[in-house]
């Protein structure tokens, strides 16, 4: 029955881990997927997630189902935290929030309803590049994409009047996916004024800003300040889609937990809206997972936990800050031919090195560094430890 299913390839940025766990050299550095790791190289557990799963734990809370939607101390919460205090969809009660499956599952749920009951133009318009899950989840829905200039390699920098052109071409009604903030996988984010102005376009070409905020925090350190686009968008009037990820900012990658909002124009279309999400939800997983949902719920809900989870958040994307700068001087000062201030000119977890292609194969081949093939480095798995030697092997690999 099965003999016509072909061998896929593996993941472009799942499948780095995979080889590099098959790797056995003790040198072996994992660079590929963008999770946190502290100056140990360990995985991260935040001190204000341990403090919350304590607290959960001495609750004695029960394993019923949660609503289909997710529970709305969670929902309430992780909305606030994207839109604000003084959102208006909040004030209104016009969003449509739902628990997702961190923000893969927020993105799929939310394209998936796209291909199903949106009126514009089944279109969506990714980056380019973009994170490689984008277009794969198009294509699992047969939602047709394209791409619209977004880097320039030339400055390694953002690609405005690029964007902006590109944007005037779209079909009215198609449907744009921005990243809220740092950039997956370049590192480039527009600078408030160019949100401004891409903004306008957008609303004046009528297009549907879908964003996804996968790393709330991990730009500035600061959750409110990146939220900045998000934020904007919605005073400016567009009825944003935002899928939000939990995974980087609370480092709860294996908890899947994250969610889908849809912000509507008033509360009866909200309402329907979530008639609609919830049948959805129904037929693909029932209802959302509890534990990770309980995690981030008492972390936004309880005064004194979120301050805590607000410094851990800065730590790690201090942590992240000062270790572009330790790979910039120890690459440079080797005396390297080229340049490297984009290394810590980019932002969020991610370095788009410009390492090309057979660079990053002898990166993984000769030093058992493991990236992804367009260059991109996390840099959360950079640490005081193995900074000196990706330093070394970049530069050999580059002069
Ligand atoms: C990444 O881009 O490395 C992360 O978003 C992890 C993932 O699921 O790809």
């Amino acid at each position: 029955f099965w003999g016509g299913v072909p061998m896929g390839p593996p993941d472009v940025i799942l499948g780095i881990t995979e080889a590099y766990k098959r790797d056995t050299d003790p040198k072996k550095v994992n660079l590929g997927v963008g999770a946190y790791r502290d100056d140990a190289g360990k995985p991260h557990i935040l001190p204000s997630v341990r403090k919350a799963e304590e607290n959960l734990f001495n609750r004695h809370m029960n394993h019923e189902y949660a609503p289909i939607a997710g529970d709305a101390t969670f929902t309430n919460a992780v909305a606030k935290l994207a839109l604000g205090e003084d959102s208006p969809a909040l004030r209104n009660k016009t969003n449509c929030t739902v628990q997702s499956l961190s923000g893969t599952g927020a993105l799929r749920l939310g394209l998936e309803f796209v291909t199903k009951h949106y009126g514009g133009v089944k279109e969506l318009w990714l980056p380019n590049p973009t994170w490689g899950n984008h277009p794969q989840i198009c294509n699992m829905i047969s939602l047709p994409h394209k791409k619209y200039r977004y880097y320039d390699p030339k400055t390694h920098g953002f690609d405005l009047n690029g964007a902006c052109e590109d944007i005037t071409k779209m079909p009215e009604g198609s449907i744009i996916l921005l990243h809220a903030c740092a950039h997956n996988p370049t590192g480039v984010d527009p600078k408030p004024e160019e949100w401004k102005q891409l903004s306008q376009v957008i609303k004046d070409q009528k297009v549907l800003p879908f964003f996804d905020m996968a790393y709330q925090g991990f730009a500035t350190g600061n959750v409110d300040n990146d939220a900045f686009a998000v934020r904007l968008f919605e005073k400016e009037g567009h009825h944003i889609m935002l899928a939000q990820s939990f995974a980087k900012n609370m480092g709860l990658y294996g908890e899947r937990v994250g969610a889908l909002t849809f912000l509507c124009p008033d509360q009866e279309t909200a309402a329907k809206m979530m008639s609609q999400v919830k049948i959805m939800i129904r037929t693909i997983y029932s209802n959302p997972a509890i534990n990770g949902a309980r995690i981030v719920s008492e972390i936004l809900n309880n005064p004194e936990l979120n301050q805590m989870w607000l410094s851990d958040v800065k730590e790690m994307a201090d942590r992240i800050i000062s270790m572009r700068k330790e790979l910039r001087d120890g690459i440079e000062g080797r005396g390297n031919p080229q340049k490297w201030n984009h290394i810590t000119d980019q932002i969020g977890m991610f370095c788009y090195t410009g390492l090309k292609p057979n660079q990053v194969e002898r990166l993984t081949k000769e030093f058992h560094i493991y990236l992804t093939k367009d260059g991109r480095i996390s840099v959360a798995g950079i640490s005081s430890k193995n900074v000196d030697y990706v330093a070394e092997a970049i530069h050999k690999v580059t002069s």
